[in-house]
């Protein structure tokens, strides 16, 4: 098994370029089965969940060719419209893909996705949203079965303002007749950047980015190009280890915009931080300081996805700071790897309280989801001695290279396969 063997106690600074964001690249690439012929997509980045989709778009007939950061898929060779339970086991998202199925095939086979480390991750707001929109459903020994009906577009109401479900809508709408509007729909980046490579297919979409999106018209385009924005979340992360070692970092290729919630938070914490387009700079204070609570909420709230590197940093701010995650049922697992490396943490249900200690100490520990993960490897850097972390295969799934980028920072940080 994989393992990081870290030496805590450097301090990061310098220069990084911030990858491709996961999270947009994933319904991007199921978006490419809109298009009957080529789709080049850049600044892709190279992670395990990317290869995870790449195998779903080979699976499904898709001629797709890797060129550095550039993702070429050609969907005029799509020959099925199933995906294997081994490839739904391997990436619980793959449910995005279930709606860009349909549109093509007009029918789609998958297993259910299963729970992950998070949680049970139902998709009921996913089926409940196809079905109105006119797709016939059928569930049978964990098997979903799908075929287009009717499709007419008509007001779809989200209950929650689910990423995922938004995402299948704006893709499954494209088949409908007529106009669907998505009410209550997610208002995170990502949902924006599917808009804009959906907008280059020839659909005509409006409202991402706010709560109601208005999708007609079907993709009829056969090439499309794209390059896909930076992963706010991968910049959050770094800035937070940055913190976590006294250090100062710059990252290059980000949108500032996109993560003003969790800047804001850093600069409570006693961070200097400027930024610019394009381009953040962080410098750390002195001492880090304890700040007002934290509640996790779907954009532009703070986002769940960075609780944990937040939570890793804050276990050696002055004083005490609550966590409130109100997202997953399930996203406190670090917390026991982080108690083993000393932290002060307690957790009843979705409510965190970190009380700051003066140090850390190395340990090993394992990781038990890909946010989750990264939280210990802020911990193994800011702690004194050496920790050992199991279960790379979280951390592979969102983050590119991520120990050439830290050891690029100055960690002391070496993999071990
Ligand atoms: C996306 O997951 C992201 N993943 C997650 O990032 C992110 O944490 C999440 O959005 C929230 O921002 C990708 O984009 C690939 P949701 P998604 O549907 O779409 C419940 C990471 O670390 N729900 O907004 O699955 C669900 O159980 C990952 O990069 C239903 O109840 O998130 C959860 O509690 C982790 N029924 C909440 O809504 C449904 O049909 C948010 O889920 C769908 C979701």
């Amino acid at each position: 098994m994989s393992k990081y063997v870290i030496a805590g106690g450097n301090t990061l600074s310098g220069s990084l370029r911030i990858h491709g964001a996961k999270n947009s690249v994933l319904p991007i690439l199921a978006a490419t089965l809109l298009v009957n012929g080529e789709s080049v997509i850049h600044n892709c980045p190279d992670l395990k969940d990317v290869r995870s989709a790449i195998k779903i778009l080979s699976h499904l007939g898709c001629r797709v060719t890797r060129e550095n950061d550039t993702v070429i898929v050609d969907a005029s060779t799509m020959s099925r419209y199933d995906i294997p339970e081994t490839l739904m086991r391997e990436m619980r998202s793959s449910v995005m893909f279930l709606g860009a199925i349909i549109v093509r095939a007009r029918k789609a086979q998958m297993s259910f996705p299963g729970g992950c480390e998070l949680g049970p991750r139902p998709i009921d707001l996913h089926l409940s949203a196809l079905l109105r929109l006119g797709v016939n459903i059928r569930e049978n020994g964990g098997e979903i079965l799908c075929e287009a009906g009717d499709m007419t577009g008509t007001d779809v109401t989200l209950s929650f303002p689910s990423v995922g479900a938004t995402e299948n809508i704006m893709l499954a709408a494209t088949l409908c007749s007529g106009t669907t509007r998505i009410i209550n729909a997610a208002r995170e980046p990502e949902i924006e950047d599917l808009q804009n490579f959906l907008k280059k297919t020839g659909t005509n979409i409006v409202g991402a980015g706010g709560s109601i999106i208005e999708i007609s018209g079907a993709s009829n385009a056969v090439s499309v190009e794209h390059t896909v924005m930076p992963d706010r979340i991968a910049a959050a992360t770094y800035l937070c280890a940055a913190a976590a070692t006294g250090g100062q970092i710059e990252l290059t290729s980000v949108i500032p915009e996109h993560f003003l919630t969790v800047t804001a938070a850093l600069e409570e914490a006693g961070c200097s931080i400027l930024s610019e387009p394009g381009r953040l700079f962080l410098r750390s204070g002195p001492e880090l300081k304890s700040i007002r609570p934290i509640r996790t909420m779907p954009y532009p709230g703070f986002p769940t996805d960075v609780q944990s590197p937040l939570m890793a940093l804050m276990t050696k701010a002055k004083g005490s700071t609550i966590f409130i995650e109100n997202i997953f049922e399930n996203r406190y697992r670090h917390v026991c790897e982080l108690l083993r490396m000393g932290a002060n943490i307690r957790v009843e249900g979705k409510v965190a309280v970190i009380t700051g200690v003066s140090k850390l100490s190395g340990a090993p520990v394992s990781m038990t989801d890909l946010r989750g993960g990264a939280a210990l490897v802020i911990a193994a850097l800011s702690a004194e001695g050496i920790s050992e972390i199991t279960g790379l295969s979280h951390t592979d799934r969102g983050y590119e290279k991520m120990e050439e980028a830290l050891a690029k920072l100055g960690a002391d940080i070496q993999r071990i396969d």
